[in-house]
């Protein structure tokens, strides 16, 4: 993507990755993603916010060409992971000029992971000021979002917030600013799942710092920048802060349809009591979808057919990743089957230290549910829909 001008002197040079379909190896991107980098050139320097993954290194320097650039002064790097410090050593070639201005933190895991120069960097404190001449960028520290060494840049004179990671969302699109609010909406809280989630507190926190603020315009480092800031700020306030929703979420395997009739039992019988409940086939599911869910969820039931005394390892996998996110859910419990026996509750609740969560009486069957079978799952559905009454969930 050519760069655009977002106000006089300031431009994305970023670049829109189409085809990415997995972050980390591990986050689906079923709508690609971009690596927002932008350029602020002021009366007497010049700024380059984060840069963006080696992949995509060409177009970030075609971007730059384009403009004339010619000298940079600053590159300011919000968050040292590679997707935005990827070309952070070929831009210091380019442009030999440039320091890099970070926090402490950040400085070490740049040296650390791409051998940086010390000579090369500036590092700054919380709400320190750089003068661009007519232009003056804040450096705001930001940590756990969702790395140690995160921070924010304002640029003060045109009420712009790079906030990198925080409040963006993995899309390719040629929208500048974000035009499809359900869309967006979406994958934002898609992304907040899959990374922001374990830093609740944080985040919070740092809702709370950019609340004084002036902003016209936020510019994250993916998906497209939000010129009514209101829409992401409001839907990251609902999901740090509020309660959860009168919500069951149920990963689970079936091998011989024995889970699967179980969940299937369960499902009907809390819908029966009023409880909204989310499925998903672990053999099958979007692990983002599944993240996504827990933001809301009141109650997890994990559903496992027991493999070699324990969990299937898909749903081992699944409840790591939920140990892992921190959802807000309060309860928690676990339907099953087992040929002639195992430990499949006991090591689920081993694995879930970071759930604080009540756990609910499980059922497990041996072989094919019987009546009785049955009737321990219409009570734990009751239970759950009592539980969720008494805590006033909605
Ligand atoms: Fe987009 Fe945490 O990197």
């Amino acid at each position: 993507m050519n760069p655009r001008e977002i106000k006089p002197g300031t431009y994305t040079v970023g670049a829109v990755d189409w085809e990415r379909r997995l972050f980390d190896s591990l986050i689906p991107l079923p709508d690609g993603t971009s690596y927002n980098a932008y350029l602020v050139k002021g009366r007497r320097q010049t700024a380059l916010i984060d840069t963006v993954d080696r992949s995509m290194r060409p177009v970030l320097f075609h971007n730059l060409d384009r403009l004339g650039v010619s000298r940079i002064d600053y590159v300011i790097s919000n968050h040292a992971e590679p997707d935005h410090s990827g070309s952070i050593v070929e831009v210091l070639e380019k442009y030999p000029e440039a320091r890099v201005v970070c926090t402490p933190r950040c400085q070490g895991i740049l040296t650390d992971r791409f051998m940086v120069p010390a000579e090369k960097f500036m590092t700054v404190e919380d709400r320190k000021t750089l003068s661009l001449g007519d232009r003056t960028l804040e450096f705001i520290h930001a940590p756990w979002v969702h790395w140690p060494e995160t921070m924010f840049t304002y640029l003060q004179e045109d009420r712009i917030l790079f906030c990198c990671d925080f409040l963006g969302s993995h899309i390719a699109t040629t929208d500048m600013y974000v035009t499809d609010e359900g869309q967006v909406y979406e994958a934002a809280k898609r992304y907040y799942a899959e990374i922001m989630m374990p830093f609740r507190a944080q985040i919070q926190n740092h809702l709370e710092k950019i609340k004084g603020l002036a902003v016209d315009i936020i510019a994250p480092s993916h998906g497209p920048m939000y010129n009514k800031p209101k829409f992401i700020l409001e839907a990251y306030r609902s999901w740090a802060y509020d309660e959860p929703g009168n919500i069951v979420v149920i990963p689970y395997i079936s091998m011989h349809g024995v889970t699967r009739t179980m969940v299937n039992h369960l499902l009907e019988a809390l819908v029966d009591k009023g409880v909204t409940v989310k499925l998903f086939d672990l053999a099958v599911t979007d692990m983002g979808k599944l993240a996504m869910s827990l933001v809301d969820a009141a109650t997890i039931v994990i559903g496992t057919p027991t493999v070699m005394t324990g969990p299937h390892p898909l749903v081992a996998n699944a409840v790591f990743l939920a140990n892992a996110v921190r959802p807000k859910a309060r309860f928690a419990s676990v339907i099953g089957s087992y040929g002639w026996g195992g430990k499949a509750v006991e090591q689920i609740a081993a694995m879930i230290p970071n759930l604080k969560v009540e756990v609910l009486s499980p059922v497990l069957v041996k072989g094919y549910p019987k009546e009785a079978d049955f009737q321990a799952l219409d009570n734990l559905a009751a239970t759950i829909a009592q539980k969720h009454r008494e805590s006033k969930f909605t």
